[in-house]
């Protein structure tokens, strides 16, 4: 039988609006309340080193105000890990930071910064945060995060979308099997396996459909849809292209 998907809810996108004119609207916290009541099954949220979206209040208001459990995503600095040791989340997404990239471009690399990462992570798993890496389809990263002890990785899914996206064809669906080998993979290992980054009604489908794949951490799309049909609406419709999609 396959398991269930969940849908993790990434905010970011509603404090980069609030971030264009400054003060407090729109407020994350309200997004992610109507997120819930819409079929989120959790909340993602990154707060980037230059604080360019997600604020560290945004993170106090989240833990206090969610029921949902929530993902923080975060750079591995001693900064972000104090942050998180402090509230303790449901889980924590370590990802690659890049002041300079308008989103997470990449993967971790977690093969060349082995030793780091594990005493990075150990602290937080000590703390009882599942801690999840955010890496690209490739072997060689999935056995390194299995080695420094993580519980979860997440593909990341960008270069399917982006070979979707600008008509790419073959690229798209070699993308797409190279996420199922590594699903499947990641899955032999013992570790969970979620995935995100850039998907759309378009193409999660495939992806919804890779029966190891548990957790889906959809953002940009869902913030960018809700202008035009509301928020609600644009996550129970992607709720419902999931579960068709696993069914
Ligand atoms: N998963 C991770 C680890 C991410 O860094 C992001 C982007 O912040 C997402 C999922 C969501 O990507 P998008 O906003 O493109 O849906």
């Amino acid at each position: 039988m396959t398991s269930p998907l969940r849908l993790g809810v990434n905010i970011d996108h509603v404090a980069t609006v609030r971030e264009a004119r400054g003060g407090a609207y729109p407020d994350p916290l309200r997004a992610a309340q109507l997120a819930e009541a819409a079929g989120a099954d959790g909340i993602t949220a990154h707060l980037r080193e230059d604080r360019r979206h997600i604020s560290d209040a945004d993170i106090d208001g989240l833990m206090a105000g969610l029921s949902l459990p929530l993902n923080l995503e975060m750079a591995a600095t001693d900064e972000m890990q104090a942050i998180a040791l402090r509230h303790r989340p449901h889980a924590v997404c370590i990802v690659p930071e890049k002041r300079e990239e308008k989103t997470t471009e990449g993967g971790l690399d977690v093969a060349q910064d082995e030793n780091r990462l594990a005493h990075f992570i150990a602290p937080l798993r000590d703390a009882g945060c599942r801690v999840s890496i955010f890496v690209a389809a490739d072997p060689r990263q999935i056995e390194a995060a299995h080695r420094i002890g993580a519980a979860v990785v997440e593909l990341h899914t960008g270069s399917y979308c982006d070979a979707h996206a600008e008509g790419r064809t073959a690229d798209r669906d070699a993308e797409l099997i190279r996420l199922r080998e590594m699903a499947a993979m990641a899955d032999a290992l013992g570790l969970e396996v979620h995935a995100g980054h850039g998907l759309t009604y378009d193409t999660v489908a495939p992806v919804a459909a890779l029966p190891q794949i548990v957790e889906l951490n959809i953002g940009h799309f869902l913030v960018g849809e809700a202008i035009f049909r509301g928020l609600p609406e644009a996550i129970a419709e992607m709720r419902r292209r999931m579960d068709a999609a696993r069914a």
